[in-house]
């Protein structure tokens, strides 16, 4: 993808903020760093402090969102959430800053990979999670479908408590006693053979366990993203990336489903070198957003009191 050099400055910047009429944010984890919750890849972010602390019994800090690795120790994700579960923090000025763009009626979607919910809490309605969030959680269980509102194992994630569907999960009865009433006991059922219970047995530690709808390493978007994109390509005019390193794929991609004549504005406090923007603000998002409000005259919404 070529760009021409026709974008370079600040001042560039502010004129395509005020001409740009279907803006597509692209967010990440950076815009929520001044809330207190820390990004991913940073020193100071998630998986370097998982790391340093060396509390769980990770080879890579990326397995706690890994779902084969939820699915073979659903209790070590559930020791560790109680730490990003959505709760007394107030949308950043950056928040803010995409909800002016939505109430100027210029936002055309706001694509987060935040899980952290601070989009909905600073009222922005066109936002798209596209790895998903606390807001409900279901049965991993693929054939179960049961599904509840993440308040509804708020308890179990502050207790770091593994959260089972009451639908499906029953824990297989011990083995000796079963055999030796002839029948099992434990909510299956009393016509176990002795192949059901292979299968059960044969099951992961995961299974049955109430997931929190986050998109973790090893599962699929879901195809709102894809509808999204085919939808929004159509009429962007404006692209700004903020607070994302881009490095996980299918969200790192977009970019590349726009057309190639819009423009990419860059805000982040590291250089993403990988994709090819037309105008680069490096630095602290809040600050650079705050700045390019005060040049366009526009007033961020007041900071929201209360969570969702
Ligand atoms: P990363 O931690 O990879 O990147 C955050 C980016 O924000 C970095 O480039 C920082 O330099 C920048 N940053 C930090 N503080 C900032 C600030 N105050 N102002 C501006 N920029 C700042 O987080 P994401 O790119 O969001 O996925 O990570 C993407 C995905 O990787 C996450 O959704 C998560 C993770 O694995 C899953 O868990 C599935």
């Amino acid at each position: 993808r070529e760009k021409l050099p026709q974008y370079n400055s600040v001042d560039d910047a502010v004129a395509l903020l005020r001409r740009s009429r279907r803006i597509v944010v692209l967010s990440g984890a950076g815009i929520s760093v001044s809330c207190g919750i820390p990004d991913f890849r940073s020193k100071d972010g998630i998986y370097a402090t998982l790391m340093r602390e060396g509390k769980y019994d990770l080879a890579d800090p990326q397995e706690m969102f890994d779902k084969e690795y939820f699915m073979s120790d659903p209790a070590c994700f559930f020791s560790f959430a109680h730490r990003i579960f959505p709760s007394n923090f107030t949308p950043s000025p950056t928040h803010r800053f995409i909800k002016l763009l939505e109430e100027r009626d210029v936002l055309l979607r706001d694509y987060t990979q935040n899980i952290d919910t601070l989009e909905q809490q600073a009222g922005i309605t066109r936002v798209l999670n596209c790895h998903g969030s606390f807001a409900e959680a279901s049965c991993t269980n693929p054939l179960c479908g049961y599904s509840v509102a993440g308040s509804a194992i708020k308890e179990d994630i502050f207790a770091q408590r593994v959260p089972y569907c009451p639908r499906c999960h029953a824990p297989a009865p011990p083995k000796a006693k079963a055999k030796a009433k002839g029948k099992s006991k434990g909510g299956w059922n009393d016509n176990d053979s002795d192949s059901d219970e292979a299968e059960r047995d044969a099951r992961p530690a995961g299974w049955g366990v109430l997931k929190p709808d986050i998109v973790f390493f090893g599962e699929k978007l879901s195809d709102k993203f894809d509808r999204c994109l085919f939808e929004d390509r159509e009429s962007v005019d404006l692209v700004i990336i903020v607070g994302t390193a881009l490095k996980v794929a299918p969200v790192s991609e977009l970019i590349g489903h726009m057309p190639h004549s819009v423009p990419v504005l860059l805000i982040n406090r590291t250089p993403v070198l990988h994709i090819q923007s037309d105008i680069q603000l490096l630095g602290d998002a809040d600050v650079i957003v705050q700045y390019l409000c005060q040049r366009l005259g526009w007033t961020l919404p007041a900071a929201p009191t209360g969570t969702v």
